[in-house]
């Protein structure tokens, strides 16, 4: 399937076959493929916890204001946004950029000083952004990936943030943009029209805002 066609065709679906496993290699295709996504600085603040366990499905069910396509999906994906990326991978990426030869090793300290002065400190509200936006680019990523794959997905914001990281043991200093339901459409499911997209003209100006 040609990306084009996987964005057209992509849609949040609401009823999955409850019955059906996705093998754990085209989890991990799915995961995998995904991960060249772009991120700031290629630091890939993201896990992302796979919950394909009926029982953990009807606990992150609960997390979820009851919304049965956590149970009835194959797998719920839980997308952690990890603030502490910067200081955990930023020696790694410049190391490999210097390794690859995309830049001299005295150009390191240049960069750590670039991504102190952008993401500022771990606590920082900038900080928290930086991990989001990346890991949200990624559940993009994971998303089309999983379409083009032959499954199909449903990204949520509809849960406990605090629930979900209690219950997922996931530290209270991570993030989690949201959640992904991946699966198959159950059979005998016809699907509404796509709904309401915003007018071309209504969004986009050029060259200034207004
Ligand atoms: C970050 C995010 C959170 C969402 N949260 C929920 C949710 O909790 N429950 C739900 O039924 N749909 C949720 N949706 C799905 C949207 O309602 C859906 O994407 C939108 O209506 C457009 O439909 P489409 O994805 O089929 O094109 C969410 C979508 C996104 C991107």
């Amino acid at each position: 399937m040609d990306v084009i066609q996987a964005i057209k065709e992509r849609r949040s679906i609401n009823f999955f076959e409850p019955d059906r496993d996705i093998p754990a290699e085209k989890i991990r295709e799915v995961l995998e493929v995904a991960k060249l996504a772009p991120s700031s600085m290629n630091l890939q603040p993201w896990r992302v916890i796979v919950v394909n366990d009926q029982e953990r499905k009807k606990v992150l069910r609960k997390c979820a204001f009851d919304q049965p396509k956590v149970e009835e999906a194959s797998a719920v994906l839980i997308m952690v946004a990890d603030p502490g990326s910067v200081e955990e991978n930023l020696d790694k990426v410049l190391e490999s950029w210097v390794e690859l030869g995309y830049m001299k090793p005295e150009m390191k300290e240049t960069y750590n000083g670039i991504a102190k002065a952008l993401y500022s400190d771990e606590q920082s509200l900038k900080r928290k952004f930086f991990a989001v936006k990346n890991t949200s680019l990624y559940a993009m990523s994971i998303m089309m990936v999983a379409k083009g794959l032959g499954l199909e997905t449903h990204p949520m914001d509809g849960f406990d943030e605090d629930a979900v990281k209690k219950t997922f043991s996931i530290p209270d200093d991570m993030l989690i943009p949201m959640l992904i339901a991946v699966g198959y459409l159950k059979s005998g499911i016809t699907l509404l029209p796509r709904a309401y997209r915003k007018n071309y003209e209504n969004f986009v100006t050029f060259n200034n805002y207004t």
